[in-house]
């Protein structure tokens, strides 16, 4: 069978894998520009793609009906038309549990970063800024006895919490659509209403996929229910956020710091508001970036497609 892949260039053998199919392959890490997209998918069966793609009735007309599979070197499948995929019969592969150590340990990382104001303090040691130890300088909040607030306590949010308990966390609470006792009883964590998370949090993670229901819901009322003292961390999609409404909470002192591992769009312009912010520690997308992640990833991704090519079940299909 052809197949229209999606460049991976991580010294990863997914393209190796594929050699025994008719490959045609982007063979950069730069987005494949559209019209290649679109010219390069027609007629084939399958599709390996990136989170940058956005896959959508567009590529799926100009792909036609031979498409069959969709493999997506993700877990969040947000950027995949899975109504229109589905009435096509169209089946997905993605990439969930192999990247959610390394996403929440980025996470971890982040929250530290954000609420002990690493970048800012490097900065400083850098530009001549330390000048002696001060009793107040460069202070900001820390985890012991904290009350943490996890949005979507899915896979990766649960495994954010059993990183942060070890800190002294006192309280975690967590929202989603549902509560979920049997993943929140390692955390005694509470589920609460959307708002109250807002309100009693001291580290707020977001954790959730974005969905119609998700998306902007970190908006100008949540963080005006924030503590002045938090800190607000997000390494789902940009898209959760309005950031606005985050840069106006960042900038007025109604919440403390934020760390986002990823943003609206992506690339962050290198001059948009939210860089200019002390406060405000931007991440270029990078929860998954590890060399043995990103390789696991592809090879799943590759494992995913061939699988769904000879009309086997996947390793990881999506239920659609
Ligand atoms: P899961 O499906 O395990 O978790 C997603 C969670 O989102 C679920 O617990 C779900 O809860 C929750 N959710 C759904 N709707 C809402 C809502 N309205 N409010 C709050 N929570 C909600 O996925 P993963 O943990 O594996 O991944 C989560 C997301 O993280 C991915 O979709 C992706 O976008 C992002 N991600 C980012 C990475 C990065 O590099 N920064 C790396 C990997 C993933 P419920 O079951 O109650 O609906
Ligand atoms: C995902 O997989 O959805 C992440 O955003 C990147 O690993």
């Amino acid at each position: 069978p052809a197949v229209g892949l999606r460049g991976v260039s991580a010294g990863v053998g997914d393209s190796q894998m594929l050699r025994r199919c008719r490959v045609q392959l982007w063979d950069s890490e730069e987005p494949v520009p559209r019209a290649e997209l679109l010219a390069g998918v027609a007629g084939k069966r399958g599709l390996l793609c990136l989170l940058s793609d956005r896959i959508d009735r567009e590529v799926l007309d100009a792909a036609g009906p031979n498409l069959k599979v969709i493999s997506t070197m993700s877990v969040g499948f947000d950027h995949l038309a899975l109504d229109e995929i589905k009435k096509r019969g169209i089946r997905v592969g993605y990439t969930p549990d192999i990247l959610t150590d390394a996403t929440a340990e980025l996470s971890v990382a982040l929250l530290l970063s954000a609420c002990r104001r690493l970048p800012e303090a490097v900065e400083q040691v850098k530009s001549g800024g330390w000048t002696t130890w001060k009793p107040l300088w460069m202070c900001g909040y820390g985890l012991s006895d904290s009350t943490v607030g996890i949005i979507g306590l899915g896979r990766i949010g649960q495994a954010v919490a059993r990183r942060l308990k070890p800190f002294g966390v006192k309280k975690f609470l967590y929202t989603g659509s549902r509560p979920k006792p049997e993943s929140a009883a390692e955390f005694e964590a509470e589920f609460v209403p959307f708002m109250r998370l807002a309100e009693e949090s001291d580290f707020i993670v977001v954790t959730c996929a974005l969905t119609p229901a998700t998306q902007g819901m970190c908006n100008k009322e949540f963080f005006s229910r924030m503590k002045k003292t938090a800190v607000f961390v997000n390494t789902s999609r940009g898209a959760v956020v309005n950031q606005e409404d985050l840069y106006n909470a960042l900038a007025q002192g109604q919440i403390a710091a934020a760390g986002l591992d990823v943003t609206t769009p992506e690339p962050l312009p290198t001059d948009h508001p939210l860089l200019s912010l002390e406060n405000c520690v931007v991440l270029p997308h990078i929860g998954s970036a590890t060399y043995a992640t990103r390789s696991t990833m592809a090879v799943l991704a590759a494992d995913n497609l061939l699988a769904g090519l000879r009309g086997e079940p996947m390793p990881h299909e999506l239920v659609l």
